[in-house]
This record gives structure tokens, sequence and C-alpha cells, in this order.
């Protein structure tokens, strides 16, 4: 997982030029609605790159990682047919992909991390499943170079919100799927309560509103800069309505802590557990679906 907190790098002046880089073009993007350039693109790589042996551990697979993940898999499985063809937009590791290969089908899983791509066509290997899920090097911002008619595309923990240029991945979904296909995507939200009481509390206001913040943002993560977009669900689904009707959206993680709370929710299993059925109960509702640390939506091609 993405790890929520402030820009980690190892000097001072990295910092700065980090900080300015991010004011710069956040204000740049504002006005111009600049997307992020190759040098960011490759930052946000090489970021995912540096985790991904250890990804399936505390930092990307965590008891709450795999909570939120239960219900993007329910959620893919109830929406599409046996057999179906599908795309997955940030694979990572092929957690994802080979549940559902293993849920019988065939899963096409593209990562921009090419130490991610590794990892799935392992986990492909070792499960002797590779007929069934083929794992290319491909980044969101790439999908032009990919041919082929899918019947779902998913996306889980929020490559999307990595995606330079939310339109051009609205339009290629459009060309790649078929006409009724589905989209399952789960994405970061921009209001995320626990996140806000959560460093508000140790003093890191500037951490506690960085959901907040217009345009790309860095997201620290082993001592790597993550240029990550915020969404509201409906700003979100607002890049893909011209193909696209709204089936369906629901909070992940509004009452549970969000995944680097980890310790918090070992430390309070059956509290946390309680907190995890209202999440179920009423995940759904207007207003809290809207919130969360994450947000589950599904779209429908006209
Ligand atoms: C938080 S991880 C989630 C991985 C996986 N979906 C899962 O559920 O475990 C985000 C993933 O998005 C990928 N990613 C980041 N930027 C991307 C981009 N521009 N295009 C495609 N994938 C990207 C990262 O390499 C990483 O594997």
């Amino acid at each position: 997982m993405v790890e929520h907190r402030s820009i980690d790098m190892s000097t001072q002046q990295a910092h700065h030029d980090a900080r300015q880089l991010a004011a710069d073009s956040s204000a740049a993007r504002r006005q111009r609605h600049v997307p992020l350039d190759e040098a960011q693109l490759l930052e946000t790589q090489r970021a995912f790159d540096s985790v991904a042996a250890d990804y399936d551990g505390p930092r990307g697979n965590n008891e709450l990682i795999q909570r939120m993940r239960l219900t993007l898999w329910d959620t893919v499985h109830s929406e599409l047919p046996p057999n179906a063809r599908l795309l997955d937009l940030g694979c990572g590791t092929g957690i994802d992909a080979l549940e559902f290969a293993r849920r019988g089908f065939h899963v096409v899983a593209t990562d921009w991390s090419p130490q991610m791509v590794e990892r799935t066509q392992a986990r492909a290997a070792a499960c002797g499943l590779q007929s069934r899920v083929t794992a290319t090097h491909l980044g969101v911002q790439q999908l032009d170079q990919l041919d082929g008619s899918f019947d779902g595309i998913y996306s889980n923990f929020g490559p999307l919100n990595c995606a330079p240029d939310l339109q051009d991945v609205a339009n290629e979904c459009a060309r790649l799927l078929k006409p009724g296909g589905k989209l399952v995507f789960s994405v970061m939200g921009r209001i995320c309560p626990w996140e806000v009481g959560h460093y508000t509390l140790r003093g890191r206001f500037k951490r506690a509103g960085v959901r907040a913040t217009r345009g790309a943002t860095a997201v620290g993560m082993n001592r790597h800069t993550i240029w990550t977009y915020y969404y509201m669900p409906r700003e979100f689904f607002r890049a893909f309505a011209g193909d696209f009707s709204l089936q369906s959206y629901r909070a992940l993680s509004l009452f549970m802590p969000p995944p680097y709370l980890v310790d918090y929710y070992r430390r309070r299993r059956r509290w946390c557990e309680r907190l995890g059925r209202l999440d179920d109960r009423f995940g759904n509702l207007p207003l809290l679906r809207d919130m969360g640390d994450h947000f589950l939506i599904v779209m429908r091609k006209r």
C-alpha cells in the first residue's frame, strides 16, 4: 500500500526541491491541467519497484487491506460472467489476478513497475496458472499500446490515483471494453476522517490535509515519491461519464481504520471488527459513500 505519510527523502535539498516541484506543478496544473511529466512517472515507478519484493507483507497486504480486497473480489465476481476476460490496471504482485484466475477468469495483468510485473509472473508460474494470467509491463498512460477486447476492467488500491490523465484512461477503457462491460475500481478518496483525526491529534496539520490538494501531490514511500491525485467519487466519475453509466459506489474503510493504522487494529481487533461491520452495512449510503480511505466504484459501458 501507499504509505500515507509526508515526503521522506534523504537530504534537505531533495526535500525542498520536491516540495517546490509539488507546489509549482500543482499550481500549473490547476491553471492548465498539465499532466504528470516523465520524471514524475519514473519516480512513482521507482517507488513501487523498491517495495515489490516485500509487497505481500504488512505494507501491501495486511489484514485491513485483505478485508477491502474481498469487497472488490466479490464485486467483480458478481458483476461479470464466469470465464470473462479481465484487464487488471496496476496489478502489483498479482494477488487479485491470481485469485480471479483461480475463480475461472482470464486476466491480462498490467503494471508500470517492472518489478511488480515480475512478481505477478512468478506468482502465476508458481500456481501453474500462466494459461489464465498474462502479466505485461504497461502503465495506465500507455493503454493505447494494448489491443484486445475485455468483458471487465478492474483496478485495486489506487493505481488510478497515479494516472497522469484520467480522461485518457477513460477513453482507452471505452475502446478496450465490450458494450455492457464493467469497470470496477478502488480509488483513494479525498475525505478520510480517520486520517484527518490521526494526524491532527499528532499536530501534523499539513499531513492531515494532504488529500485536499488539487492536482498531483508528492506522497512518500520507502524514501521515494509517489505522485498521487485524490478524488471524490463524483469527480472521478466525470472523466468516465461520456461512455459509461455509474452503477454504484461505496466507501471502503470509512469506520474501519485505514491500512497504515494496522497496529491500532491489532490492539483493538474486536472493536475494529465491529467498525468493519458498520462499513459493510452503511458504506453505500448517501454522504457516507463519499468518504473513507478508498471508494469502490462500478461503471457500465453504454
Ligand atoms: C497500491 S499498489 C496496488 C497493487 C495491486 N493492485 C494490489 O491490489 O495489491 C499500486 C500499484 O499501482 C502501480 N502503478 C503506479 N503508477 C502506475 C501507472 N502509471 N500505471 C500502472 N500502474 C501504476 C504500482 O506499480 C503498484 O503496483
